[in-house]
């Protein structure tokens, strides 16, 4: 059953958002201040012969969409901090600062009487968030070439939130974290690991590898550092989609559902959120690589290989 909170439906009405955009996106005619809020990257040029009469308000909410950078550094800041408070509660006898425990309570249904994961799940979840966000901090920093692509200001506050929120999901539906923990050592914390932990820790690095070949492929294709060209990736899963990073990121966040043993209400939102707005991004992608490229590979789909 859906949870009903500030939070859930926050993420509940991105998804409606993102699903509307892509019915939006079928007109053929869109304002193009509408365009420019629903579209970033290279795909913004999908319709720029037609929609594009770019007023000086439209450049005023255009951001670098190197930005990216921002989101992976909120991740590490607020996912380090979870872990690191975590493991004071799990091991140390530390507690969670009263301040974020009444944030928790305000936005979701913190403490629930019974908690959808167990302690080690949740720490298991919170510690993949923040490897995420060490791997794609590096990345953004050290792998990949940008060129002046745009995104608007309403994709950077969302994707700001997004990183800032994930976590606080994942712990509004585990154990009470102001109550000391029932472990003595870190054995017993241990004992709690179920297949569905090993399931998800393995499907989680399975994607971030082929995460991590894509932004490396995608950095390849640019020759030297003035080189702001975009050209057609080929190699592992660009053989089947053109969005093999998308339908990876989607794979992380089910994996984070699997570590959370399936049954936390709040990663499924979290998931949607990620599905919706990829799965989206993926369509636009496809049809400007297929615009763009008279010779883009026929067999090749958006994002889920042979269907979509
Ligand atoms: N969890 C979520 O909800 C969510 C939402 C959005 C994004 N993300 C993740 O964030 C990551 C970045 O997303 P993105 O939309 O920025 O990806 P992207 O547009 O594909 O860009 C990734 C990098 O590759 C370059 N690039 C892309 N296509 C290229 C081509 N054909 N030739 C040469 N270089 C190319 C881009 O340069 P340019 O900038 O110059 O195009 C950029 O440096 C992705 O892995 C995605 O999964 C997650």
């Amino acid at each position: 059953m859906l949870p009903l909170n500030i939070l859930a439906c926050f993420w509940l009405l991105c998804i409606g958002g993102f699903c509307s955009m892509f019915i939006i996106q079928q007109f053929p005619k869109i304002p193009s201040v509408l365009w420019n809020l629903i579209s970033y990257g290279k795909a913004r040029n999908l319709r720029e012969e037609k929609t594009r009469k770019r007023s000086s308000l439209d450049k005023l909410l255009d951001l670098p969409k190197q930005w990216f950078t921002h989101f992976y550094a909120v991740s590490v800041i607020c996912n380090g901090f979870l872990l690191f408070k975590l493991f004071e509660v799990l091991f140390f006898h530390g507690h969670m600062p009263n301040w974020y425990m009444d944030l928790l309570r305000f936005l979701t249904n913190f403490p629930l009487q019974t908690p959808k994961a167990s302690h080690l799940s949740i720490v298991i979840a919170i510690a993949l968030l923040l490897f995420q966000g060490i791997r794609r901090l590096y990345e953004c920093l050290f792998v990949s070439s940008y060129s002046s692509s745009t995104m608007h200001v309403a994709h950077y506050i969302l994707g700001i939130l997004f990183y800032a929120l994930a976590g606080m999901s994942v712990l509004s539906e585990g154990p009470d974290f102001r109550k000391p923990a029932p472990f003595d050592n870190a054995w017993q914390v241990v004992q709690q690991v179920e297949w569905f932990n090993v399931a998800g820790i393995i499907v989680f690095f399975w994607a971030t590898y082929h995460h991590h070949v894509a932004h490396k492929i995608f950095a390849g294709l640019r020759k030297g550092d003035r080189d702001r060209s975009h050209r057609i990736p080929r190699g592992d899963w660009f053989e089947l989609v053109s969005c093999p990073h998308y339908l990876a990121e989607i794979l992380i966040y089910v994996a984070l559902v699997m570590v959370l043993g399936f049954a936390h209400p709040m990663s499924y939102l979290v998931l949607g959120f990620t599905a919706s707005n990829q799965v989206f991004a993926s369509i636009s992608v496809h049809a400007w690589y297929q615009k763009t490229f008279d010779n883009y590979p026929k067999g090749r789909r958006a994002i889920i290989p042979w269907l979509i």
